[in-house]
C-alpha cells in the first residue's frame, strides 16, 4: 500500500527537470520495456516499468535508494518497442542524476585503474562508451579516473588499455585466460600442427547475444571440439587472447557479438568488429589462413546461426589441412 503522505511531487519536478527527464509522466506503465529489457535475462527482479511508476509517484526514499537505477546500461532495446516512445534510459538516467546530487552513489562493481601502471595515454577515455573515464593529475603525470557512478563493468576499456593498468572483478584477464586453458584444452599442437586429431575452435561469446539456451546447447553439443569462453561484451576481447589461443592450439576463433545496434553497451559490437578485422589483416600479412578468425553478429531473433558458423568453420579448417595434403 502507498500512502498519499509518501508521495513528494517536488521529487518528480526535479526528474523532469534534468534533460531526459521530461518524460516521466508519459508512461503508461505497459510493461513492454520489462518484456524486452536484456538486464532481466541476468536479473529477474530489474524492472524499468515499476521504476518510472514509482518515480512517478512521487516516491523519493524508494526509488533513490534502489540499486536499480544503476542497471540500465541504456542498450535502448526497449525504445522502439515502448507505445509511448519514452527513452526510458534518459528518464533512468534523469533519476541518477538526482540520486548522485542528493548523496547516493552506484553500487558498482566498476573498473580499477592501477594508477601506478597507467600511462596517462587516454585510450580509455576514447573507447569507453559511457564517458565514465577522465583523466586527473597525479603529481606530475595525468592518469585515469574511473566515475564509479557512470561505469557500467563492460570491460571494453580494461581490453583496450595498452598499460594493463585496468581491472574488473568480473571477467578479469586472469580469468578468461584461465577459461581458454582450463583442462589442457589449449597447451597442445591443434589439428594444423599435426597435433589434435580433429580441428577446434574456440568461441568467444558476449553474453548477451546468444538469446536463447537452446543455441547454446547446440554450440556445446560439438563436445571438446569447441571452448566456449563468455564475455560481458564483444568489445571485451583483448585481441592478445585470441592471438594466444591461435598460437596454443586452437585452429580457429570465432568471436560472437551483438547485431549492431544491439550491443547492450552501444559500441562493443564496433569494437569487437574492429579488432578481429585488423588481427585478420594481420594474419594475412603473417601468411595465416584468415579463416582462422571470424566475428559475427547476432540479431536478437536469429537462431541456428552461431551453431551453423561453427560447423562451417570446423569445415573450412579441414579443408584448409586436406589443401595443404594435396599441394
Ligand atoms: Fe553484446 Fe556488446 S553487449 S556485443
Amino acid at each position: 500500500m502507498i500512502r498519499l503522505s509518501q508521495a513528494d511531487h517536488t521529487f518528480i519536478e526535479q526528474i523532469m527537470a534534468e534533460p531526459g527527464g521530461e518524460n516521466l509522466l508519459t508512461c503508461w506503465s505497459c510493461g513492454t520495456c520489462a518484456a524486452t529489457c536484456l538486464v532481466r535475462r541476468f536479473d529477474s527482479s530489474f524492472n524499468p516499468r515499476l521504476t518510472l511508476h514509482q518515480a512517478g509517484l512521487g516516491l523519493r526514499g524508494l526509488v533513490l535508494s534502489s540499486s536499480e537505477i544503476w542497471q540500465c546500461s541504456a542498450c535502448d532495446a526497449c525504445y522502439p518497442r515502448c507505445p509511448r516512445q519514452i527513452h526510458i534510459s534518459e528518464v533512468m538516467g534523469a533519476i541518477r542524476s538526482v540520486a548522485i546530487r542528493e548523496g547516493f552513489h552506484s553500487p558498482g562493481p566498476s573498473a580499477l585503474v592501477d594508477e601506478q601502471v597507467c600511462s596517462g595515454c587516454a585510450v580509455c577515455t576514447r573507447v569507453c562508451p559511457y564517458e565514465a573515464i577522465d583523466r586527473v593529475a597525479l603529481g606530475e603525470h595525468m592518469v585515469a579516473h574511473v566515475n564509479a557512478d557512470k561505469c557500467m563493468h563492460c570491460g571494453i576499456c580494461m581490453a583496450s588499455c595498452p598499460s594493463g593498468a585496468i581491472t574488473l572483478d568480473t571477467f578479469s584477464d586472469t580469468e578468461l585466460v584461465s577459461r581458454m586453458f582450463a583442462d589442457g584444452w589449449l597447451g597442445q599442437p591443434g589439428y594444423l600442427d599435426g597435433g589434435s586429431t580433429i580441428p577446434r575452435i574456440l568461441v568467444f561469446v558476449c553474453q548477451w547475444s546468444v538469446r536463447t539456451d537452446a543455441e547454446l546447447q547446440r554450440v556445446y553439443n560439438l563436445g571438446s571440439q569447441v571452448r566456449v569462453v563468455n564475455l560481458p561484451c564483444s568489445g571485451r576481447v583483448d585481441p592478445a587472447m585470441i592471438l594466444t589461443a591461435l598460437n596454443d592450439g586452437a585452429d580457429g576463433v570465432l568471436l560472437a557479438g551483438c547485431q549492431e545496434g544491439e550491443c547492450h553497451y552501444k559500441r562493443g559490437t564496433l569494437l569487437g568488429r574492429s579488432k578481429v578485422g585488423l588481427l585478420r589483416a594481420l594474419l594475412a600479412q603473417a601468411g595465416i589462413a584468415q579463416e582462422r578468425l571470424a566475428f559475427v553478429e547476432l540479431g536478437a531473433f536469429d537462431r541456428y546461426v552461431l551453431s551453423g558458423l561453427v560447423q562451417k568453420m570446423l569445415h573450412s579448417i579441414e579443408s584448409l589441412v586436406a589443401a595443404a595434403v594435396l599441394e
